[in-house]
């Protein structure tokens, strides 16, 4: 196992009406700024019970997140919490607009220009204004991890920055709130957790034996519970399973210790900011395409995979390789997620493209050993054409 800090500062309140527990987070004199997304928290309940438990605190709204949430949309909301004296910064919707309060909340004290802080993935925050989020969409872990990731449109980039201060100091999961999510959104949810799981787990062995096992846990539930709660959207029990589940697969557990790919993510940011892709549908489109041409350096791990996870416990390490990438592939499009590039009327040109603008960002050798060029990037991206 490689040395590792680990660290988790994000208090959970899981369960039925926990959006009440708020009421014993925030002090009673904060001036609090609660960021939303198109309004999909008022529709559900969400917002008013954010209200009731607020009571009679300061309290500025800034509704209009919107997916894949963008730079210029949430400098009106820095504009807005400098104006207003903003001392704590609320988040009630999805990954984007958790994201876009971890954003505001570092850029309101930041004495430059905001975009630096993405240029440069937070190695430069020094302050930011404490966050709490109420999750209505599981996937991304943004609910108990420091990471946000950012898009601007007018220059066609998503970026994303990493830091401390950006964990939320508590973070409410309800998963009645979920309820109200349309298909399409759960799926994206449980296969972005489920990649998240892959980027942290399907990279090389150091004899993790908890980091595995968790990881392993963590990929059965969301294969188990994952379509079933897409099929039954109201069953609490299923997506509760589902919502912890997205919690701990990137909530920095799994990952301690561990070596960590993240290509697929890359790759992915790439996708959405040329063509607009949904973030879920980007790996599920870069994945399996991705493990297929990395088998050999991943050959240890992906068979570990094949028969921990999907039980193929027969054949040659290659079969069953074959095997494994098909049940990945498989699951993603019993989720509804479509896995090739031309599926969303992408053509394969788009490797190209995509491979010279992470040469241009310095991005050379990407994945757990560096190995992944350009030029790797490229074949991976006409390989998911
Ligand atoms: O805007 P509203 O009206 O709230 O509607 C949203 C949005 O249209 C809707 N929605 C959310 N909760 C709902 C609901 N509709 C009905 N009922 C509910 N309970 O769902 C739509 C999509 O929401 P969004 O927040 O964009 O989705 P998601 O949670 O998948 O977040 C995606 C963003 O997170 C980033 C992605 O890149 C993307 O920008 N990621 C963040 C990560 C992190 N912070 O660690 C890691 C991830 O890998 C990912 O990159
Ligand atoms: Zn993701």
């Amino acid at each position: 196992m490689e040395n590792f800090t680990y660290f988790n500062p994000t208090r959970i309140h899981f369960g039925r009406g926990q959006i009440a527990a708020i009421d014993r987070e925030l002090p009673s004199q904060s001036r609090i700024l609660l960021l939303a997304g198109g309004g999909s928290i008022r529709a559900n309940g969400v917002y008013d019970q954010v209200r009731k438990a607020l009571g009679n605190r300061t309290l500025f709204e800034f509704f209009g997140v919107e997916a894949n949430p963008d730079y210029d949309t949430l400098m009106k909301a820095v504009e807005l919490a400098r104006r207003e004296r903003i001392d704590w910064v609320l988040a009630a919707g999805g990954g984007s607009v958790l994201d876009g309060a971890k954003f505001v909340a570092a850029a309101v004290p930041y004495a430059g220009e905001p975009w630096e802080i993405l240029e440069t993935r937070g190695a430069k925050l020094q302050s930011a204004l404490p966050i709490g989020t109420v999750l209505t969409l599981p996937g991304t872990g943004s609910e108990a991890n420091g990471a946000a990731v950012i898009s601007r449109r007018s220059v066609r980039q998503k970026l994303a920055f990493i830091h401390p201060l950006a964990f939320p100091r508590f973070s409410v999961l309800d998963p009645e709130t979920t309820f109200t999510l349309p298909e399409r959104q759960i799926s994206n949810g449980v296969a972005d957790a489920f990649t998240h799981v892959i980027e942290q787990y399907l990279t090389y062995p150091v004899h993790a034996a908890i980091q595995d096992r968790f990881a392993e846990s963590v990929m059965h539930v969301l294969i188990d519970e994952g379509p079933r709660s897409v099929r039954n959207p109201t069953d609490y029990d299923k997506r509760a399973n589902v919502v912890w589940a997205a919690t701990w697969a990137l909530n920095g557990a799994i990952g301690a210790g561990v070596p960590q790919d993240w290509a697929s993510h890359m790759i992915g940011h790439e996708l959405t900011a040329l063509h607009g892709i949904d973030h879920a549908r980007t790996l599920a489109v870069v994945l399996p395409s991705l493990l297929d041409i990395q088998r050999t350096k991943k050959r240890a791990k992906l068979v570990q995979y094949a028969e921990r996870v999907w039980e193929i416990d027969k054949g040659s390490d290659s079969t069953r390789i074959d095997a494994a990438i098909e049940k990945t592939r498989a699951f993603y499009e019993s989720l509804g997620l479509r896995t090739r590039l031309k599926d969303y009327s992408v053509g394969a040109d788009t490797a190209s493209e995509v491979a010279s603008r992470l040469k241009a960002r310095g991005l050379l050798k990407i994945g757990e050993r560096g190995d992944i060029t350009p030029e790797v990037v490229e074949r991976i991206l006409r390989q998911a054409a």
